[in-house]
């Protein structure tokens, strides 16, 4: 028998959640958390929308999902690439019920005094600008039913405040103050806003860290290990679903222990 907490979430652990009709847009949809989200809103009765700059990754997810799923070429941090793509999704599918804001990057691993100023844009771009741009677009489209879900997928980083990734952990941390005041904006209506913070995933952004970055984060998970990305994808198909009817401008941890705020 597996040791308490070692278990990820085997077959025989998948509760059913209902989001039978939904339609769901996943930035960063192509793999890693993202790709499990599809998976679970697809299992849960859902179609997914599937942005990601990838193109040919996003189209393989997207074949992957079926279920009616579709693939957009979309670079997040471009306000006309996010345009176009919310105007295309609510195009095929008529509506947009949930948002799931996956799409980032971690930049450099290196001292603030080294960063580029180039390079700490590009990360507050794709993390943060990229957030809010997915918001501005997707929200008028959910407003004209009154119903939808968003999830901002944060990090520790944002909460701890990790060294030598100054621009990842400070455009996560703006995701949670978006999330905050976007989620009360919209408290009077059906669209609840929620951010996540989890902590290390094995998934293809580990590839730009260092070893010894990554060391840094796996011994600070009390859990032991690192978090599965379908626990991950299992917190937030709950958020995207219509029994999370009140609780919105939140962040939920799934930092295994460290972080306990
Ligand atoms: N894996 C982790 O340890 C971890 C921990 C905490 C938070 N996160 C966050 O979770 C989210 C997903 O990370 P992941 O681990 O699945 O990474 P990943 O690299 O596996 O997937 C990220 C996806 O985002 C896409 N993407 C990157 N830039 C984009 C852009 N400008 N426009 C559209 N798509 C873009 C990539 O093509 C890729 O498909 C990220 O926001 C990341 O910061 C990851």
């Amino acid at each position: 028998m597996a040791a308490a907490g070692a278990r990820g979430p085997g077959e025989d652990a998948v509760n059913r959640i209902d989001l039978e009709g939904r339609v769901v847009v996943v930035t960063g949809g192509a793999q890693g958390i993202g790709l499990a989200v599809g998976r679970r809103v697809v299992a849960s009765g859902g179609r997914v929308a599937v942005w990601d700059v990838n193109a040919a990754q996003a189209g393989a997810a997207a074949a992957e999902l079926g279920a009616g799923s579709i693939a957009l070429t979309v670079d997040v941090a471009e306000v006309a690439s996010v345009a176009a793509a919310a105007a295309a999704t609510e195009a095929a599918f008529g509506r947009i019920d949930g948002l799931v804001n996956s799409a980032g990057i971690t930049g450099p691993v290196k001292p603030t005094v080294e960063y580029g100023a180039a390079e700490w844009a590009r990360v507050v771009a794709v993390n943060l600008n990229g957030t809010f741009h997915c918001c501005r677009h997707v929200v008028p489209v959910m407003q004209k039913r009154d119903y939808g879900r968003i999830v901002n997928i944060s990090s520790v980083a944002g909460k701890e405040g990790n060294p030598n990734i100054a621009a990842y952990s400070a455009a996560k941390a703006g995701v949670l103050g978006f999330t905050k005041s976007l989620g009360k904006e919209l408290a009077r209506t059906g669209i609840a806003v929620n951010a996540i913070t989890p902590t290390t995933a094995k998934t293809a952004i580990l590839d730009g860290l260092t070893p010894e970055f990554i060391d840094y984060m796996r011994v600070r998970i009390p859990r032991d290990r690192f978090v599965e990305v379908e626990e991950i994808a299992a917190m937030v198909v709950w958020l995207l679903s219509e029994e999370n009817s009140f609780t919105t401008a939140a962040t939920f941890d799934l930092s295994g222990g460290r972080t306990t705020y």
